[in-house]
């Protein structure tokens, strides 16, 4: 089969290129072409192109809601390591969709061209994320597709498709920050079983998604400040509105502060 192409009329278009690609490799390839043709000036327009509701996706993994999804065995042992590098090698493929989403979707909106190299620099960092745990899948004997995924993200997608403000006080700032929260614990249990090139790996991956959450903060801010409204207040009202469920403690406040983002936002005084 051929290889999909990348439509460079704009960036908009590009990104509606990847979103609509459903194998998960193509998908990552095109990511990292869609980068190139950006920083390379071969791709100059942001343009408009309409988002689809729903990326294309291959036909495994299965979706399952988050509360469908089988147990992972314990974090040490070889079958949980692999069902963990499994669900984050899914993570990463739906962010390589969301960080496409939100330049397309948005690109009607009077966005500095900066908005759009933080969301390409984001695309790409994504797309290398999945295809390094892709690989680390298959030195493994597994490859991606072989457990269920959930569809949890793309509900947050879609929830937050009407609005940017919502969608970056949510995706970035809530979900990539969990991340951060998580990470750590699972690096450690990673090196504790001796497998060193996962731990690399969610390294190099902790560390991107530091600078992921900066990006979120910083249009985050952008907006509210175009929209005159105060952002601490109003990020703890798109949460409430938006966000099922409680934000979970224990915050890795190092790596949130190292995002700019401040402690007062998601631990706030009782009133
Ligand atoms: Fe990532
Ligand atoms: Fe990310």
């Amino acid at each position: 089969m051929n290889a999909p192409k990348l439509d460079c009329s704009s960036l908009s278009a590009a990104a509606v290129s990847v979103l609509e690609c459903a194998d998960a490799d193509d998908k990552s390839a095109l990511a990292q072409q869609l980068a190139e043709a950006w920083c390379d000036g071969a791709i100059s327009i942001v343009g408009l192109a309409p988002a689809p509701d729903r990326p294309a996706r291959p036909a495994r993994p299965a979706l399952l809601a988050p509360r469908e999804m089988p147990k992972r065995g314990k974090a040490g042992s070889p079958t949980g390591r692999i069902a963990l590098l499994h669900a984050l090698a899914h993570i990463e493929l739906n962010a390589v969709d969301l960080a496409c989403d939100i330049i397309a979707r948005f690109s009607a909106l009077d966005l500095p061209r900066h908005y759009y190299d933080d969301w390409v620099k984001v695309v790409s960092e994504e797309g290398l994320h999945f295809s390094l745990l892709a690989k680390r899948l298959r030195e493994l004997n597994s490859f991606y597709g072989d457990f269920p995924g959930h569809d949890g993200l793309w509900e947050a997608a879609q929830e937050t498709a009407h609005d940017l403000l919502a969608r970056l006080a949510i995706v970035p700032l809530v979900l990539e920050a969990r991340g951060l929260d998580v990470t750590p614990t699972m690096i450690n249990n990673l090196r504790k079983a001796g497998d060193i090139p996962s731990t690399e790996i969610l390294e190099r991956i902790y560390n991107d998604e530091i600078g992921h959450v900066a990006i979120g903060h910083r249009w985050f801010l952008h907006i509210c400040d175009e929209r005159d409204v105060a952002p601490e207040a109003t990020w703890q009202g798109l949460v409430k509105k938006h966000f099922k469920g409680a934000l979970k403690p224990p915050f890795n406040d190092e790596a949130r502060q190292l995002a700019g983002v401040p402690l007062s936002y998601y631990t706030p005084e009782p009133e």
